[in-house]
């Protein structure tokens, strides 16, 4: 099985797996929060070398106030657990997205968590945290323009590459397969421009029930996809 490189998740559908057991949706979250850890430790067995995961977008602030504070408390138990688990899976995190806008405390555990994992290299963990793409190509293109005009960037010199440096997933390659949980078919504004080339696994099973069982399975359809990148199949 040719495992890949970097694996993208939309870990989608804890409130529908909570309310299908007659639960609140808080009850989803702290299960696929949990759900989070394991699919770490799975990666690192796999040899999975990168992971990214959309834990929260920047159009989730749309929910109601209780579900947002909810989550909070859950990324600020998260970020402190975080660190023994980027230690035993040897795991360097990275937040992309804009933190600025979460509570002080939170902003300061993600620095603190990239800051003490940053010389680990077995499992390179990027957390989306109030992530949308759009969001993230306007952040880094308003600084590509403070660039050009401070003389440092000429506009012949722009190229795919450099377009690349100015995002939050500078440095990392793009994602080779992207997962999707829970049935919905679509983006939700997730890594537009990394995932030109990216192959695509939808299912239908629940982000807090997706476990290393469905991980392998993904993985064994990717390995049945031709990757083309716009030439011709190979003999
Ligand atoms: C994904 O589950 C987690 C977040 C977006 C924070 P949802 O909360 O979107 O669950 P559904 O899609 O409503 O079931
Ligand atoms: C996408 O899920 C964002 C995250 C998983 C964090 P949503 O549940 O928010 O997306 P939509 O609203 O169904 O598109
Ligand atoms: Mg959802």
């Amino acid at each position: 099985m040719n495992v890949p490189n970097h694996i993208a998740i939309i870990l989608d559908g804890n409130g529908r797996w909570a309310k299908a057991k007659g639960m609140p949706r808080s009850y989803g979250h702290v299960k696929g929060c949990a759900n989070l850890e394991t699919i770490c430790d799975d990666m690192k067995e796999l040899g999975v070398k990168y992971l990214t995961v959309y834990a929260f977008s920047t159009e989730n602030w749309k929910r109601s106030r209780e579900e947002v504070e909810g989550l909070m408390k859950l990324f600020r138990s998260y970020l402190k657990k975080c660190l023994k688990i980027a230690e035993r899976n040897q795991m360097r995190v990275k937040v992309i997205g804009d933190i600025s806008a979460f509570d002080e405390d939170i902003q300061r555990k993600v620095i603190e968590l990239e800051e003490f994992s940053k010389d680990f290299t077995e499992l390179h963990f990027q957390i989306a945290l109030n992530y949308g793409a759009r969001d993230e190509i306007v952040r880094g293109m308003r600084r590509l323009a403070r660039d050009a005009v401070d003389g440092k960037v000429k506009p012949e010199e722009i190229d795919e590459a450099m377009i690349g440096s100015y995002l939050d997933t500078a440095g990392i390659p793009d994602p080779d397969l992207m997962i999707r949980t829970s049935g919905e078919l679509r983006l939700s504004n997730y890594l537009l421009w990394q995932m030109a080339y990216t192959e695509f696994y939808f299912t239908d099973v629940a982000w807090p029930d997706f476990n290393k069982a469905e991980l392998i399975k993904a993985i064994e359809k990717y390995n049945e996809r031709d990757r083309r990148y716009g030439g011709t199949k190979e003999e």
